[in-house]
């Protein structure tokens, strides 16, 4: 008997990030959309907790207890008093160390996973609680479409979306640590000002209008991506002369988004970034998405 969680990736459409708070994390007013690109995530019984990967990237991600569905499995286990004897396979299609949330979409998916398996039942405010302790992108992979993130940006408030946006997104050769983009914006922005969703942006989102969510998009992470990453500066022009209507980097990087008026424009703004040399491949993808879903 196995059970299988399919769970989305996320581009940023706002990251607001203000200064860093005594305990290291930012403040941020961060607007996610969940965006379909998937990883699957399967967990099987076991004789002890094993995870493997399959996909691209895979070789990078880590197979021991730092992994993020790992130690999903164990803190949903130590709630119910059980031993996390499980088998989680993950199978890869989200940019791994992209800015896409893929370690936390495959903690989200893994929690899912294993309580569906174990019928523990566990309650969606549990569930969203050990998201918050996985980190700080957990709670959205669970719930997907669009909300705005608060506090670390952990607290969630779910947000109406008018329509379906073209993405495309441009996989970088390489990887960023977000603890490096962070450390890297602090350096950058000494007085960081309290972020705020903008008002504008929440607008072009429940009107589902590309052209007004286009001019609204931000993210105060890229000059730190930027930085630590020039050859992005390459690939945002690439994909802004393909036509596309707006181009940012993804959460701390490096991957790139793009958006596109619709799905044949996002096709054409693909194949020009693939054959461009700015970066590994390109992908595109529609937003909204659901979040974390059992198979
Ligand atoms: O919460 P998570 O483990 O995903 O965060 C990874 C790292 O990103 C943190 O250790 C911190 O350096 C940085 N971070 C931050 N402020 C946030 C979220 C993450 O500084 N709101």
């Amino acid at each position: 008997m196995s059970v299988t969680v399919r769970v989305p990736a996320k581009v940023n459409v706002q990251l607001a990030v203000g200064a860093a708070r005594p305990d290291g994390f930012h403040d941020l007013a961060n607007v996610f959309l969940a965006v379909g690109l998937h990883d699957e995530v399967t967990v099987t019984p076991a004789a002890g907790l094993r995870i493997t990967c399959a996909g691209p990237g895979a070789d990078q991600v880590p197979l021991d207890r730092t992994n993020l569905a790992a130690r999903a499995v164990e803190l949903l286990a130590a709630r119910h008093g059980r031993a996390p004897d499980v088998h989680v396979h993950i199978a890869k299609d989200i940019p791994v160390a992209g800015g896409m949330a893929g370690g936390s979409a495959d903690g989200a998916g893994a929690l899912v996973a294993a309580d569906a398996l174990w019928g523990t039942n566990t309650s969606r405010g549990e569930l969203l609680d050990i998201c918050a302790e996985l980190g700080s992108d957990v709670p959205f992979s669970l719930v997907g479409g669009a909300a705005l993130g608060t506090g670390r940006g952990e607290k969630l408030e779910p947000l109406e979306v008018g329509g379906t946006f073209h993405w495309v997104f441009a996989v970088a050769d390489g990887g960023l640590s977000t603890p490096a983009v962070y450390r890297e914006f602090d350096r950058l922005t000494p007085a960081a000002p309290a972020p705020e969703a903008s008002p504008a942006l929440l607008d072009a989102l429940r009107t589902g209008d590309a052209d007004a969510l286009a001019a609204a998009v931000s993210n105060d992470l890229q000059p730190a991506a930027l930085s630590l990453f020039p050859a992005l500066h390459d690939t945002l022009a690439a994909g802004t002369a393909a036509g596309a209507l707006a181009a940012l980097v993804s959460g701390s990087g490096p991957t790139t988004a793009f958006l596109a008026r619709d799905a044949a424009s996002a096709g054409r703004i693909a194949d020009a970034l693939r054959a461009s040399g700015t970066c590994r491949t390109a992908r595109v993808a529609p937003s909204p998405a659901p979040g974390a879903r059992v198979l």
